[in-house]
């Protein structure tokens, strides 16, 4: 079992893997010394604003983050965070833990599809779900049934309707990706939260 580390988002994920990938503690390491955390703060997250070749953010990525931030700000995951028998209870954490801005984005976009990469113990996913709109459905891949991650949030009953689709496949397989293809299409928010 290894201590989490506070400044890695993946830190819930460790407490179950006890072996860390080299790759992924270079990455660690790398980004510590890059981006040392400027304060004393415990839960510093770094962020980058980045340009691709389209050019910088739209008009209407920007509307979108503003939107989601101001939602992000008062959106109240207590009964979520409820469900954890142990703290810290991450949807609760804002700034620093995601689960608060992904509620804010879903509320602002309102997708009818989303697809999540990396389901772990579910947080995300209901997290998401909470605001999906009427008719909406969510499905959430990863390697590992989410009734095997010890500690996990999802419940039978959250799979009723099929709002939330756990699918079970490894999306770093080409034949998984083309395997999927029709539904990774049909996706209108993708979220990639697998390493
Ligand atoms: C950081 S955890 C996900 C946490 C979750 N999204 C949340 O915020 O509550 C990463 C998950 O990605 C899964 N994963 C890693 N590689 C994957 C792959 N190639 N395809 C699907 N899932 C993968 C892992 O099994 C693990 O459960």
């Amino acid at each position: 079992m290894q201590t989490p580390d506070p400044s890695d988002s993946l830190h819930h994920c460790r407490e179950v893997h006890v072996e860390i990938p080299f790759q992924q503690r270079l990455q660690s390491l790398i980004r510590r010394i890059a981006m040392p955390n400027p304060t004393d703060v415990q839960d510093a997250q770094p962020s980058m604003i980045l340009y691709d070749d389209h050019g910088p953010a739209t008009a209407r990525l920007l509307d979108l983050a503003i939107g989601a931030i101001q939602h992000a700000r008062t959106e109240d995951l207590s009964a979520i965070s409820a469900r954890m028998s142990t703290a810290p209870r991450w949807p609760d954490i804002w700034p620093g833990e995601h689960y608060k801005l992904l509620a804010g984005i879903v509320k602002v976009l309102q997708p009818q599809r989303i697809v999540e990469v990396g389901t772990y113990q579910g947080l995300s996913a209901i997290t998401m779900a909470k605001h999906l709109p009427q008719g909406g459905r969510l499905y959430t891949y990863d390697i590992t049934p989410y009734r095997q991650i010890p500690g996990h949030i999802v419940l039978p009953s959250d799979f009723d309707g099929d709002r939330i689709v756990q699918v079970i496949a490894d999306l770093s397989e080409l034949s998984s990706f083309e395997a999927n293809r029709e539904i990774l299409e049909s996706a209108d928010l993708v979220f990639v939260d697998a390493s």
